[in-house]
């Protein structure tokens, strides 16, 4: 799987196409539409509730849009079959939130759940492939530690080698960087990168780190509550007229996206 494999002419890798999403009669992702490429690396980002994680899982096919098509390679996923998708699936990697490793678990057995899951290859096989996953994110050696032993930097780490060990096409992560200081983030922006580029995967990001959307990115989409604000280079991001970008990105505490008004309720209290 890799490049290779990219959709021929000016077809989209995954494509979507006015996509809504509603939950509890609330729209969470409203009439959104844009084009992934193969081999970029993607960037979502906006504030905490505005859809980045809602939209992941459309992507992903964990859950349906209820208006609106999601295309991949061309093909809307709402028409594929489940062993259709079960096949997609194997070509997609994803890195969680909060990691999601299980505790009780080693890192060698956390990495080698989707081989096992997905293959019927050989126990002595799956050895090799978990200890060259956990070369390629800077972990060789740690095949019997416990998530508790390791630290926050290093799970996620652990997340991507679980992400890359069906050699996906695509992968999602899901906030790679919170958590994190700038320095350990940045080592995961950079491990990103490389593996974005070593492995010609194609990569879509939600964040809303400033340093991993400027460093990591090939193009930015802001979503604001549900809706897409605007999408385009991380040059043009930076010197976008759009009063909600220039305000995520400078994370002024005041201006259009006003979150404490609507959604925490505490703007007397700042004096805002
Ligand atoms: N399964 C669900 N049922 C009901 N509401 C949901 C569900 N999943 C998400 N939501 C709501 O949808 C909105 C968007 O949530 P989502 O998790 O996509 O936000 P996010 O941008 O990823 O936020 P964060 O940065 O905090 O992770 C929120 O208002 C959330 O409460
Ligand atoms: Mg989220």
């Amino acid at each position: 799987m890799s490049q290779k494999e990219c959709p021929k002419g000016k077809e989209a890798l995954i494509s979507l196409e006015n996509v809504s999403k509603v939950f509890q009669g609330k729209k969470v992702i409203d009439n959104v539409s844009f084009d992934i490429h193969c081999g970029e690396t993607f960037v979502i980002m906006g504030c905490s509730g505005s859809g980045k994680s809602t939209l992941l899982r459309l992507m992903t096919g964990a859950i349906r849009p209820d208006e609106g098509r999601i295309l991949l390679r061309g093909k809307d996923i709402a028409t594929m079959t489940a062993s259709e998708m079960d096949e997609v699936r194997k070509t997609f990697g994803m890195a969680f939130q909060y990691s999601a490793l299980l505790d009780s678990l080693t890192i060698e057995e956390n990495v080698a759940l989707p081989l096992k899951e997905h293959t019927k290859l050989a126990d002595e096989i799956i050895g090799i492939i978990i200890k060259m996953k956990l070369a390629l994110v800077g972990l060789r050696g740690y095949e019997s530690y416990l998530p508790s032993q390791i630290s926050g930097g290093m799970r996620k780490r652990v997340g991507f080698a679980r992400a890359i060990a069906l050699d996906p096409d695509i992968v999602f992560y899901d906030e790679p960087t919170s958590g994190l200081d700038p320095v350990v983030g940045g080592v995961i922006d950079k491990l990103i990168k490389d593996l974005s580029a070593k492995l010609m995967i194609t990569s879509i990001v939600v964040t809303h780190d400033m340093q991993s959307v400027f460093g990591i990115s090939d193009r930015v989409a802001m979503i604001h509550k549900g809706k897409l604000v605007e999408v385009n280079t991380p040059e043009e991001i930076r010197s976008s007229k759009n009063p909600f970008v220039q305000q995520f990105i400078h994370g002024e505490p005041t201006g259009p996206i006003d979150l404490f008004k609507e959604d925490i309720g505490i703007p007397e209290a700042l004096g805002l």
